[in-house]
Parts: structure tokens; sequence; C-alpha cells
């Protein structure tokens, strides 16, 4: 019985779509409300319980390793001034039993190309993989969490997908999973971005991935495709040939951080739903839209 305890989270691309706010911050650290996209991302796989946290980063994700590391400076002087609540927001980033490794993608070679890059650390493990991008509100049971205990059963590799509008195929990896409409169901076959015309479905993947360990061989030999870029939906077109692989319809709401439109809609989203912040700011977008 093999059990998911590693995730890896590739931060390694270029952010386009946000430049300029993207040129020396990384996109995984923009904030929803008050929290980095990544920290909900590592939440999210902490709530379903990962401990070894694998980031491929590159040279200008630096805050990511800053941001789960202790800042002893801030943290003594919250303490001094007694700050208690905000030391323990501090403190709990990380929470305790967890740890994290980093290694670089020495340049933005793909998907694929980021996750093979995490090889040496998972091992001989099936193990996650999360897009902080693709920020998941999945309700009680987090996305992966639902993910990782219809794992407990299958045992073998499941992506998250949701259904797309047609015309937006392009921008999606496209399972085919024959007739079936099951929330589990076994793909027949997977394409990285395809025109509507050519599309086996609606049924977009979303950043949310178990993979075997087969995924890695099926990765060195994969070749360059989509934007010439080492794509991990090719690997899983391959893998799914040896073994079988699953899509799941998770439960929740998925909102694209990387697109502006996604990332303004978790925020208002997030922000109407946020503690001290709900009232004051439904009414302040009231007045807005009025
Ligand atoms: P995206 O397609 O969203 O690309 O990558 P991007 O570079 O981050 O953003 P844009 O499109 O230029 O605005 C999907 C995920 O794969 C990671 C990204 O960090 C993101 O989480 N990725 C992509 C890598 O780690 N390395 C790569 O070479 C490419």
């Amino acid at each position: 019985m093999m059990k998911i305890t590693k995730a890896i989270f590739p931060v390694a691309g270029l952010g386009t779509r946000f430049l300029p706010a993207t040129k020396a911050n990384p996109k995984e650290m923009l904030p929803i409300v008050d929290k980095p996209l990544i920290q909900y991302a590592v939440e999210e796989a902490v709530h379903a319980g990962i401990t070894e946290l694998i980031f491929v980063t590159n040279s200008s994700k630096r805050a990511i390793e800053d941001h789960f590391d202790s800042n002893f400076e801030l943290e003594a002087t919250l303490q001094e001034r007694g700050k208690k609540e905000l030391l323990d927001i501090v403190k709990g980033i990380l929470p305790e039993g967890v740890s994290c490794a980093y290694i670089r993608q020495k340049s933005p070679q793909g998907l694929g190309h980021a996750v093979l890059c995490a090889k040496q650390l998972v091992m001989n493990e099936p193990f996650a993989v999360l897009l902080a991008d693709d920020l998941i509100d999945g309700g009680p049971q987090s996305c992966l969490a639902q993910m990782v205990a219809c794992f407990k059963d299958l045992q073998t590799s499941i992506v998250a997908v949701e259904q797309i509008h047609p015309s937006e195929t392009g921008k999606y990896g496209i399972v085919d999973t024959g007739a079936s409409t099951d929330q589990m169901a076994r793909l027949s076959g997977i394409i990285e971005k395809p025109h509507p015309e050519q599309a086996p479905s609606n049924l977009g993947v979303v950043g949310r991935y178990i993979l075997t360990p087969r995924i890695f061989s099926q990765l060195e030999n994969t070749k360059r495709g989509s934007n010439g870029e080492i794509q991990l939906t090719d690997a899983i077109a391959k893998l799914l040939q040896e073994e079988p692989v699953y899509a799941y319809r998770f439960q929740g709401k998925r909102y694209d951080c990387g697109s502006k439109l996604g990332y303004l809609e978790a925020t208002v989203a997030y922000a109407l739903k946020h503690p001290e912040l709900a009232g004051d700011f439904k009414r302040s977008l009231e007045s807005l839209v009025a």
C-alpha cells in the first residue's frame, strides 16, 4: 500500500502574463487578500497529509525560500512588542513536522522538465504535483485531499479535471475518458492544448496531479512539444499506455490565478469570506459597482 508524503511545487515559470508585477517578484508570491498563492497550495498539500515539500525554483524565486524559512529578527520583534497573534501567524507558515527542499530548474523548459528536475528528491515513490497558480477552494476537503483519498483505493496516477468552456481547449491539457461521465474515469488519451475541433472532450486538466514514479522515465523520453517545452501532458499520454491513469472531477471551485481575470475573481471571492474583511469589503464593492 503506497502513501503520498511528497509534493512537488513547480515554481520556475516566468509568469509573463503578470508582467511587470512578476519581473522581480515570483508570481507564486502574489497575495490573495493576505496570503501568497504558494502558501494556499502548501496548506492544501499539508491538509492532504504531505510532509515533504519540494519546490522547483529558479534564481528569481528566492522570496519563496525566505517565506518558508524562519525570520529571526521579525519573530523577535513581534515577541518583544507582544504581538502574539501575528507571531503565531508567522510561525505557523510551515507547520511542525513538514520539511522543505529546493531544487533549481536552470532554464524554463516546461512543466514536464520542471517535474523531472525533482526526480532525485522524490525517488521511487508516488507523489503529488501542485501548481500554485490554480487556487482551489475545495470546501471541507481540499482538492488534493480528495485525490489522496481516491489514491488509497486506486494506487495509480490521478489528474484533476474540470469542465471548461469548449472555446478554451487551447489553454489546457484535455482528457479523453470515452463515454464516461463518472466523477472518476479512466483515461484513454490526453492531449496538450488542442484546437476545439480536435479536443476529445471539454474536460481540462487543472494543476493537481498524483503521479507514480514511472512518470520520470516517460519524462526522460519526452521530446519538446507544445510551445517548444517538455510537457507533462505528453509524458502522461505515454504513461497511460503502460498503467491506468484516472481523471478526477474534484469538488470545489478553481480560480486560474495565472491570468489577471482569475486572480481578480479569487481576490474578490476570498475577501468576501474573510472573517475580518467580509462586511466592509462587500459594502465597498457595492458602492464601486453602483
Ligand atoms: P504556466 O504555463 O502558468 O507558465 O506554467 P508561467 O511561466 O508560470 O506563466 P506565464 O504563462 O508566462 O504567465 C504552469 C506551471 O508550471 C511551472 C510554472 O511555475 C507554473 O506553476 N513551470 C512552467 C515551471 O516550473 N517551469 C517551466 O519551465 C514552466
